[in-house]
């Protein structure tokens, strides 16, 4: 694992926007794993502006998120689609298309299935790009998830819950079960970039790197894979130090 530790988020925005832009660049029919979340909207902020300043071409980029929420239409506004063209789709030249999300309605044991396929049919994914959870979830992978698991349908921890429903108006409840990327179907990602910054990822993200490797802090599963870069503030990193 590979860890870079830049002293602010902006530093660390910076730095991931460039890697993501300069892998478009080179390969323009690149297959991307994206994240929701708080972290990552200064980098998609970012690629919006690299876009719209330098021309950095989409058309032929694919796309595949991690995770979606049960019950909630792409037109729900707490929806990881909603979330996703807002802040990034809408914005470049994406073909809308190739843009993947999991869908939270309808028939999700095939729907699973079909992402699972849809990813090895686009070639697998050649950059994920991963947050992580205060309890060392990725995706919404809890602590305890196997392992083996590939896209299926997960319960969120109360902990998650709680994190999430700043992304909910007043008086809307946050959905119990989403349906996610699997901890298999994450590792099979050929470079994976992880972003955590402030104080209260410090100890996940400690665990994750220096920790046993165990089902009960899914991110520990990443000291597995061959080609992961850290991209932390210096808050993040403070427990590593
Ligand atoms: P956050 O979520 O970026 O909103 O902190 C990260 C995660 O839960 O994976």
């Amino acid at each position: 694992m590979q860890t870079i530790i830049h002293k602010n988020a902006e530093q660390v925005y910076d730095a991931v926007t460039k890697q993501i832009t300069e892998a478009v660049r080179i390969k323009p029919d690149l297959v991307l794993g994206l994240a929701t979340g708080s972290t990552p909207v200064g980098i998609y902020s970012r690629m919006v502006k690299d876009h719209q300043t330098n021309g950095t071409d989409y058309k032929k980029i694919t796309t595949f998120n991690l995770d979606e929420y049960e019950g909630l239409e792409g037109s729900h506004p707490g929806s990881y689609r909603y979330f996703m063209n807002d802040k990034l789709f809408d914005h470049l030249n994406i073909d809308i298309q190739n843009t993947h999300v999991p869908s939270g309605t309808g028939n999700l044991e095939s729907a699973c299935k079909q992402y699972e396929k849809a990813i090895e049919n686009a070639g697998g994914i050649d950059i994920q790009l991963l947050g992580i959870g205060i309890n060392g979830h990725i995706a919404f992978n809890e602590p305890g998830t196997s392992f083996e698991t590939e896209t299926h349908i997960a319960t969120l921890t109360e902990e998650t819950i709680k994190a999430n429903a700043k992304f909910f108006g007043e008086g809307q409840q946050v959905p119990l079960r989403a349906v996610t990327m699997g901890i298999r179907s994450i590792l099979k990602a050929k470079k994976i970039i992880l972003v955590a910054l402030g104080k209260e990822k410090a100890e996940a993200i400690q665990k994750m790197v220096r920790g046993p490797v165990t089902e009960l802090h899914p991110a520990s599963v990443l000291q597995r894979h061959p080609n992961v870069t850290l991209y932390l503030d210096e808050e993040a990193a403070s427990y590593l130090k």
